[in-house]
């Protein structure tokens, strides 16, 4: 069966929309986007919790009555059927995945089973349960992805939607493998998909071994800042609420079969964006400019690591009309802002007091 790519004939409107991975960073702005733009969908968030889930991130909105949280694997086959059946899922946004490019390195096979056979898990079952219910063709599985798929740039050059796939760490190769297996879901059996593939997220709950939230951590405290390398590498970096809006644009509006490359022309290499969050978070508490200058540490390379990554959005401006909607300036001032404000939020992470929150406000519902 060959699928041809087509536009909805009209915004679509979904009322029951399976969540993965909603505990983890981008997951839980989605969450909270989609519940307070769409009034009638009911969102069920499906997470294992692993270290980077962390329910505190959906702390405003875990009672709201259209939020549901379900603890479980993306793998586990009962469970997602079961939920299907409970809840008559007309959308699946599927952002579940081990997601740090270092620990791909050191655990390649948990990246392979949860980013492949997990991605693979819910094709299938959404295909048995849409089939069933004989909905497929009003339904949607909306895949999230990464550029990392598209592999290293040069000096020049952009990615974009027909760039050929080349991932170089376990992460990507993962990442990649699972696109491939959402088009062929389409192309095989007719589901209707669209998968989109962003550049580095940046703001709010991000997990703290991550760049960003990483530097600033250690800026407040003192500490050295380990920058792999000479720092020249180049990442393309998006506002997360920015990725949360064209997730949502792109579930309503993108075409059935389509893949949207999300970012926002935004290239730094990271000696630059470390030097920039030392300005920002020593400005923020008053210490002289240069202040922390001193604690920027090089150590060695991390293996295999890109050079670049640049995305060419234009595709989905284009067609569906989204772009970024704060600059970077903005956007990375209010983060430094966020963290600096919740230093409890950063606190219960680095502690592992998170993984707590689950027993303390689930587990007697
Ligand atoms: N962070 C970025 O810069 C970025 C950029 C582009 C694309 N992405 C993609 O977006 C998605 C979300 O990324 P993120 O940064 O929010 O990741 P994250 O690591 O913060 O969150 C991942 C979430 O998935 C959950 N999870 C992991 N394995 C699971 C399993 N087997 N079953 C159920 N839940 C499981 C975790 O508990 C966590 O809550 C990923 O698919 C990632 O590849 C991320």
């Amino acid at each position: 069966m060959s699928q041809s790519l087509h536009a909805p004939a009209s915004p679509r409107s979904f009322q029951s929309v399976l969540v993965t991975g909603g505990a983890g960073f981008i997951g839980s702005h989605v969450i909270r986007r989609l519940l307070a733009e769409h009034s009638t969908m009911v969102l069920v968030n499906l997470d294992a919790l692993t270290y980077a889930g962390n329910l505190a991130n959906l702390k405003d909105v875990e009672s709201n009555p259209r939020y549901h949280f379900q603890r479980g694997d993306i793998r586990d086959e009962s469970l997602v059927t079961q939920l299907f059946r409970e809840h008559a899922f007309d959308a699946v946004i599927h952002l579940a995945a081990e997601s740090h490019v270092d620990r791909s390195i050191t655990h390649p096979l948990a990246f392979l089973e949860t980013n492949i056979l997990g991605t693979a898990n819910l094709l299938n079952v959404a295909r048995q349960q849409w089939s069933e219910r004989r909905c497929m063709e009003t339904s949607l599985f909306y895949h999230v992805s990464t550029d990392e798929v598209y592999g290293s740039l040069g000096a020049e050059g952009l990615f974009s939607e027909t760039t050929p796939y080349d991932p170089r760490s376990p992460y990507s190769a993962s990442k990649a493998s699972s696109d491939h297996v959402v088009r062929a879901y389409h192309h095989t059996y007719g589901m209707p998909i669209v998968i989109s593939n962003c550049s580095n997220n940046y703001g709010s709950h991000q997990f703290p071994e991550k760049l960003i939230p990483l530097m600033i951590r250690n800026i407040v405290d003192s500490r050295p800042l380990p920058i792999y390398g000479e720092g020249i590498n180049i990442r393309d970096w998006l506002w997360v609420e920015d990725h949360a809006a064209a997730i949502d644009t792109i579930l309503h509006t993108g075409w059935v079969g389509d893949t949207y490359n999300i970012g926002g022309l935004n290239e730094w290499r990271n000696i630059d964006l470390v030097r920039k969050l030392i300005e920002l978070v020593d400005a923020e508490l008053g210490r002289e400019p240069g202040f922390s200058d001193s604690l920027i540490t090089f150590v060695k390379d991390r293996a295999g690591h890109d050079m670049r990554y640049a995305i060419d959005a234009s595709h989905l401006e284009a067609r569906l009309g989204w772009k970024p909607s704060i600059t970077f300036e903005q956007g990375l001032t209010s983060t430094v802002q966020w963290y600096l404000a919740n230093g409890a939020w950063l606190e219960d992470v680095t502690s592992g007091d998170y993984q707590k929150y689950y027993e303390q406000h689930y587990d007697n519902r």
